[in-house]
């Protein structure tokens, strides 16, 4: 019985320990720190919510004249002045854009001075002279290409029918360079015909006549897919059988479909012009249980209007229900002629009982804020993280830290390089014969790129990568398409597609060690992303079945993401900060998002003009930034709501990859390879990190090259059995993609993941912070999930186990219900004290504000006096 008691005395000490929590002490009552603000009702708050803009008080003593008075700005700070006197991170003093609500902060500013190498259009952006009289329009307002002389081209040039000139080694190469093709015309070629002897496409495909190959089944379905628009030449729209719906783009889809509330067509047209049929919704008017339709004012009249006069029922005509316990609504209720309803304030919704108001949980949307979301009674609340701070004006976060963001894109024969407020446009490499890829090492200060031409991957450093003789050549063998790659800045490795080997692979960024991760079951791979905090790739395919798939960085643990209403995936990008994925679409013109575990998908816009043939795409701060083919341009768009869609530059050449150069887009991690003075991990060849799938996951996997497997010790390499095809993938790597969710499980050592789901999607995983991450999964969850299920339990005899169960349980359910009760009571108490009514309530995070959330498990950002809790000792006295 020893073990009951001990049981019986712990259970009532936690018991009394839980209890005593909510009776907690109230020496501090009244008391704020030295960085909180003490509110005329007696609350703390944070000094950031001072004069924010949203009374955090409750009674609107933070938002009074004189709090905002005596705010000041740090040092570091720019001071809005007016009478909110906000403050703003100083480095967005003249940075292009408005943050201060008035806009103080871009008053004043010294225009820009353009450098001796760039041409000052005349709305003050800067160009690089190159782009000057180039046929493009580089400045917004085209002054760069008025009054151009009659170009004509050094010796070693060739004028192009539209007089720009490109090296003359271009001419007659078979790729065409100049953009009117004419420097591969035959008769600037001595009659020769250059035409590139295109690859055949395969039996499944179509040979556009500019060259590319694309699904069959897409020609003549109505939608541009070719450069050219040779798929949709000489087709004959479908004639819809008299039961079908002709969609706007020709196809025909079943007549039921049209107006049912679901997208069928591609192109949306089934649910345009639909009508609401229900011709006696509103509120002037009113359905008799026998049918008809009446107007409301006939109701209660004392006249018969429907024919079963359920517009007279006596007994609630003029009963006002709300006269008695407020109806039973919890908030507001309002009185009909026939009964009543209920009705809740901003910010809740009525429950399912149509009486009781509920909190909305506006976080449960990975849309609401640009990064982390708190939701608080009645509102929410948006924090930034570190490096980040929210903006006054448009409430989203904004870099404060680091160096000046820049936009990255290449343009067939440049990379070029943009302000993201478009006041510096100029090449960063120029002379570049057919580059598509494009990445960066950010604390390598280094950037990589292929060139799809001569078929291989260069790098350089950042400040020479204007001169030719500063660039290296990374990979130039075995590679066929590299159309994209992605750098791994925290292990130092590159990963890229090749669509016609149809494989992904890896080498370090010198170039020295490759290996093929993997090989089977790509069809057209395309874009690729890499997370090495997490130590995750994700990649598209638009092969037959399209998808989105997704594995360790050492080919583990592979996941298709996404399998249906995908066609051309053709770019994709991670935000590492929300741990979101987001897509372009060239066939469905859409550009969409999904969390990396394949939950939350959201199409954030579809346009068939400015998605035409999006290419690539990057996010950064609250915008995601596309190049489009068809449209030639770059373009950008508020990635929370898709809208404002502005273009950035127009008229490029073929505008392909691009990224968002600044060093919060890469946050240093650790890398285990090097880590305890380890060399390459104890790894002969390769040292590849191993996906994060829970905090017992190995760091990195060793991993031998193509020809070669892992020995008996898992880090020297031998040569493989002569019987199978070189290994591609580790051994752990699951061959199949499996469909998210249904994870199969990596192999027999692994556990199952356990996904823990904290409010809000707010807590990220934090690369900076491995102990941070790994509070989220709670050691219980791990033990019961091992893979046999079994938990350790002390060694306890039947029968005292079972008077355990018979005396313990019912002290612990006592306990439990008595705990729950002073909760609910106590949160009554709260909702009861605490009415919060801001309309747009911001929130800007500090360490401190951080700490104290998790201090009082409090979702809201408050600290509550205690003078609740005294009351509530008072109210039992
Ligand atoms: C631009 O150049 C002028 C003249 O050299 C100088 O007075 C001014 O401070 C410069 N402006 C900026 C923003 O550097
Ligand atoms: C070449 O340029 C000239 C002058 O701009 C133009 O008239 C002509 O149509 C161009 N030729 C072709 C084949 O585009
Ligand atoms: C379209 O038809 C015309 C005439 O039949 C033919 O000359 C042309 O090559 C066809 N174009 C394509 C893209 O098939
Ligand atoms: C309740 O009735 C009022 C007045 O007719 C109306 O404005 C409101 O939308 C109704 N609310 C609900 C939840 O039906
Ligand atoms: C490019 O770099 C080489 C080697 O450092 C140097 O000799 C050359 O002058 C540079 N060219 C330019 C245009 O700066």
């Amino acid at each position: 019985m020893l073990p009951t008691r001990v049981g019986i005395t712990g259970l009532t000490a936690c018991c009394l320990v839980l209890l005593s929590h909510c009776f907690a002490p109230t020496d501090a009552a009244y008391t704020c720190g030295t960085s909180q603000f003490r509110c005329g009702n007696g609350k703390c708050i944070t000094s950031r919510w001072v004069c924010d803009g949203g009374d955090d008080c409750g009674d609107g003593t933070d938002e009074l004249p004189a709090a905002c008075e005596a705010k000041t700005c740090l040092p570091t700070e720019f001071s809005c002045g007016g009478p909110l006197n906000k403050c703003v991170s100083g480095t967005w003093h003249c940075d292009g854009k408005a943050d201060c609500d008035n806009g103080a902060d871009e008053k004043g500013c010294a225009a820009k001075n353009c450098t001796d190498n760039e041409f000052r259009c005349s709305n003050g952006q800067c160009i690089a002279v190159s782009f000057v009289c180039d046929k493009d329009n580089d400045c917004s307002d085209g002054s760069d290409e008025t009054s151009c002389p009659t170009a004509t081209c050094g010796p070693n040039a060739f004028q192009c029918n539209n007089t720009v000139c490109v090296p003359r080694l271009w001419a007659c190469d078979g790729d065409a360079d100049c953009a009117d093709g004419s420097d591969e015309w035959p008769q600037n070629c001595g009659g020769r015909d250059t035409k590139p002897t295109t690859k055949p496409c395969g039996p499944h495909e179509f040979h556009c006549g500019s060259g590319e190959c694309i699904h069959r089944s897409w020609s003549c379905d109505g939608g541009k897919d070719c450069q050219d628009n040779s798929d949709e030449t000489n087709c004959s729209r479908p004639t819809c059988q008299p039961d079908e719906f002709q969609c706007n783009d020709g196809s025909c889809i079943h007549g039921s479909h049209q107006c049912d509330r679901q997208f069928d067509c591609r192109d949306l047209s089934d649910e345009m012009d639909c009508k609401s049929v229900d011709a006696c919704e509103g509120p002037n008017n009113f359905r008799c249980k026998s049918g008809e339709c009446i107007t409301v004012d006939k109701v209660c009249n004392g006249k018969k209007d429907c024919r079963d006069m359920s517009d007279e029922p006596i007994r609630e005509c003029g009963n006002n229900e709300c006269l008695t316990n407020n109806g039973g609504c919890s908030h507001t209720c309002t009185d009909l002629k026939i009964g009543f309803n209920c009705s809740c304030p901003a910010g809740y919704s009525l429950g399912k009982d149509n009486r009781k108001c509920e909190d909305i949980d506006e976080c449960a949307d990975p849309d609401t804020c640009t990064q982390i979301c708190v939701n608080i009674l009645g509102s929410y609340k948006c924090e930034c993280e570190e490096g980040y701070e929210l903006d006054p004006k448009t409430k989203t976060c904004k870099a404060a830290t680091g160096t000046v963001p820049y936009l990255l894109f290449t343009n067939r024969h440049e990379v070029r390089k943009m302000t993201l407020d478009r006041r510096e446009y100029v090449p960063l490499i120029p002379r570049l014969k057919n580059v598509v890829a494009l990445d960066m090492d950010m604390p390598g200060h280094k950037i990589f790129w292929s060139d799809l031409y001569h078929r291989k991957i260069y790098s350089a450093d950042m400040n020479l990568a204007g001169n030719s003789s500063h660039h290296n050549v990374v990979i130039d063998s075995q590679m066929e398409s590299p159309e994209c790659l992605a750098v791994d800045w925290i292990h130092g490795n590159i990963y890229w597609t090749d669509s016609e080997l149809q494989t992904i692979s890896v080498a370090t960024t010198d170039g020295t060690r490759r290996k093929t991760v993997i090989s089977e079951g790509l069809e057209k791979p395309r874009s690729i992303v890499v997370d090495p905090a997490n130590n995750f790739m994700y990649w598209t395919d638009w092969g037959n079945e399209a998808k989105i798939e997704k594995s360790g960085l050492n080919g583990a643990d592979r996941v298709a993401l996404v399998t249906d209403n995908i066609m051309w995936p053709n770019g994709i990008t991670l935000d590492m900060v929300n741990q979101r994925l987001y897509w372009v679409d060239s066939k469905m013109h859409t550009l969409s998002s999904i969390g990396v575990n394949g939950e939350g998908r959201h199409t954030l816009i579809y346009n068939e003009d400015k998605l035409a043939h999006p290419l690539s795409l990057a996010v950064f701060e609250e915008k995601v930034f596309w190049t489009d083919m068809g449209d030639r341009a770059v373009m950008s768009a508020n990635r929370l709501t898709g809208n404002d869609i502005t273009v950035l530059a127009e008229d490029l050449m073929q505008p392909e990859d691009i990224i968002v150069y600044h060093n919060l887009k890469q946050p240093i991690g650790k890398n285990w390879c090097t880590e305890k003075n380890f060399v390459n991990g104890g790894c002969e060849f390769l040292c590849l990190p191993a996906p994060q799938i829970n905090q017992h996951s190995p760091k990195y996997t060793c991993a031998c090259p193509d020809h070669m497997t892992l020995g008996l010790d898992m880090r020297k390499c031998v040569a493989a059995p002569t019987t199978t095809a070189p290994s591609t993938t580790p051994k752990t790597a699951a061959p199949i993609p499996t469909r998210a969710p249904t994870k199969q499980p990596a192999g027999p050592t692994s556990t199952t993941t356990t996904t823990t789901t904290t409010t809000s999607s707010a807590r990220r995983a934090q690369p900076q912070d491995p102990d941070r991450s790994s509070t989220t999964h709670s050691p219980q969850e791990t033990a019961v999930t091992g893979q046999s299920g079994y938990v350790a339990m002390p060694k306890v005899a039947e029968a005292s186990y079972h008077t355990v169960l018979y005396i313990v349980l019912p002290i612990m359910m006592m306990c439990l219900v008595l705990f729950g009760a002073v909760l609910l009571w106590r949160h009554w108490r709260l909702k009861n004290t605490n009415t919060i009514h801001f309309d747009n309530p911001v929130y800007q995070k500090t360490t401190e504000d951080e700490l104290h959330i998790c201090r009082n498990h409090s979702q809201d950002g408050y600290t509550y006096p205690q003078r609740q809790m005294v009351s509530l000792e008072e109210d039992l006295a």
